[in-house]
């Protein structure tokens, strides 16, 4: 049993890695600028919430005082991201290792270095301050989450069109899966120092998820094809968000549509 901090433990990635922690009898601290109340879904019982701010570094000295290990699945939006990304993350690995913290895992995505999307750049930046850690650290890069691609097509269904990426393939995976795997890291799981790739279990076209998607809740929106613009749009079709020798045999999207719709 150890120690483990979340950090971003609220999330969507974040819960999943909590839960998981909890029912392997871990002790667990949750990390973030807003504690959420008892009845609130972020909310995991057997699990201990404080408030911390990666960027200004207020509650971080509380929050990692104690632990064995720390897992990052923070995030940001918009410029936020770069901050969260670049001096969050070294706030929080600098202060770990003024408090003895010996490990620290950060949840990243796949290629995060290969495109010129400034969320992506953040990233990147974020992996090269893991790197550069005085503390042990394990970098798991992921593919896209099976929420992430609903969240989409949700988003565009309510403007009565739902998109599929032209040119387009994903290997979304269950967040679910992603904890456990993170979990395994924080544990000790493969070598230190390394950064490893996981994939979900199947690499479909996006118009093939559109409509898993539009059949699973009914939507009466359009699918339509939609070329994706910019670097992440490039990035897409060039195929670097798959990672086809890395598939886990985990959740794919109809069972998590079905599971989760
Ligand atoms: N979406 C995908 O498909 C995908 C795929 C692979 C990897 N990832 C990576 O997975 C990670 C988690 O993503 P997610 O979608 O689960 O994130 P999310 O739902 O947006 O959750 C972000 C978490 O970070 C916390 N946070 C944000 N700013 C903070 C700050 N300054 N200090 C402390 N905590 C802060 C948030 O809580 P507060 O706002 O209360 O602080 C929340 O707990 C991201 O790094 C993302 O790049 C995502």
């Amino acid at each position: 049993m150890a120690r483990v901090l979340v950090v971003g433990g609220t999330g969507l990635a974040g819960r999943a890695i909590v839960a998981e922690a909890v029912g392997r009898g871990h002790d667990v601290v949750v990390a973030s600028r807003r504690v959420p109340d008892d009845d609130n879904p972020s909310y995991v019982p057997g699990a201990v919430y404080t408030t911390a701010d990666l960027v200004t570094a207020d509650g971080l000295e509380e929050a990692v005082d104690g632990m064995d290990v720390l897992i990052d699945a923070s995030n940001g939006a918009g410029r936020e991201a770069g901050h969260t990304f670049t001096i969050g993350s070294q706030n929080l690995l600098h202060t770990a290792a003024r408090f003895g913290v010996g490990h620290a895992v950060l949840l990243s995505i796949v290629n995060v270095d290969r495109s010129g999307y400034s969320y992506y750049r953040a990233k990147a930046a974020q992996e090269r301050t893991y790197h550069d850690s005085p503390i042990e650290t394990r970098i798991v890069r992921t593919t896209q989450f099976h929420d992430f691609i609903a969240s989409l097509f949700a988003a565009g269904a309510r403007a009565g069109i739902i998109p599929a990426f032209s040119k387009v393939r994903f290997q979304t995976i269950a967040v679910s899966d992603v904890a456990t795997i993170l979990v395994d890291a924080a544990e000790g799981n493969g070598p230190s120092n390394s950064t490893r790739a996981v994939g979900g279990p199947r690499i479909q076209s996006s118009r093939a998820l559109a409509e898993a998607w539009k059949q699973a809740t009914g939507s009466r929106a359009v699918i339509a094809g939609i070329r994706q613009p910019g670097a992440l749009g490039a990035a897409w079709r060039a195929g670097d968000n798959l990672a086809p020798d890395q598939a886990i045999d985990g959740l794919d999207f109809e069972r998590w549509l079905s599971s989760t719709v």
